[in-house]
């Protein structure tokens, strides 16, 4: 019919606003949206595939570094088609908020043996590299059979030491992002994106 507009096809062009893209009280302080949840969930599936091939015929352990990549863990392994296991591993770095140290302590151990287990550790962000660095030494120590990381996110040419991570969902340019796991003070690791603070934002907590 003529001049008539259904509404599916309307959807299909229009974004409509839904309660996930309003701005809402935990995203007053950000900035702006530099990974929209789509791209990270597109992003998600393709590394899924990825790692599900890699893996086939293996049964990997996946290990989440918390608090980070809580939200990642549970995006990521549900794109794995292998039979997997799930530990988590806290470890707090010392130092400023938002500077580390890269000297690591260890909140809360495995609960696995990693002896002989084909190992993938899962990072929220790559930064200076020296938490990762310090994890993987760590990790090592305990005979894996293999051993690789999966990050989501790698700031560009920051890093200040040598690291090899297989799977990164975004190289990102080296400013302070919050979201999707990552948090300021705490604050943030519910947004569903990774976004910019504004600067006000660390002056205001
Ligand atoms: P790295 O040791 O410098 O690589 O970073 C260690 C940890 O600092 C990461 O696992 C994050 O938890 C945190 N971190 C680094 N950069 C950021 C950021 O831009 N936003 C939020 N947390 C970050
Ligand atoms: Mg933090």
């Amino acid at each position: 019919m003529e001049g008539r507009v259904v509404l599916s096809e309307l959807e299909d062009t229009v974004r409509v606003p839904s309660v996930d893209t309003q701005a809402d009280a935990r995203e007053r302080d950000i900035e702006r949206i530099l990974i929209s949840e789509q791209e990270i969930a597109d992003k998600l599936r393709e590394l899924g595939e990825q790692i599900t091939r890699d893996y086939q015929g293996r049964e990997p352990l996946l290990i989440g570094v918390l608090k980070g990549a809580f939200m990642l863990m549970a995006d990521l392994s549900r794109h794995i088609r292998l039979p997997v296991e799930v530990d988590f591993m806290a470890v707090a770095s010392y130092g400023a908020a938002t500077k580390t140290s890269g000297v690591v302590r260890i909140l809360k151990d495995l609960d696995h043996d990693l002896e002989g287990r084909d190992v993938l550790l899962v990072e929220d962000i790559v930064d200076s590299g020296l938490t990762l660095n310090y994890l993987l030494k760590n990790l090592r120590g305990r005979r894996p059979a293999s051993l690789e990381v999966c990050a989501l996110l790698k700031k560009t040419g920051i890093q200040r030491v040598h690291l090899d991570v297989k799977y990164v969902g975004f190289e990102i340019p080296p400013d302070f992002v919050v979201g999707y796991g990552l948090d300021f003070a705490e604050r943030f690791r519910n947004v569903p994106y990774v976004g910019l603070l504004r600067p006000e934002a660390y002056r205001d907590l």
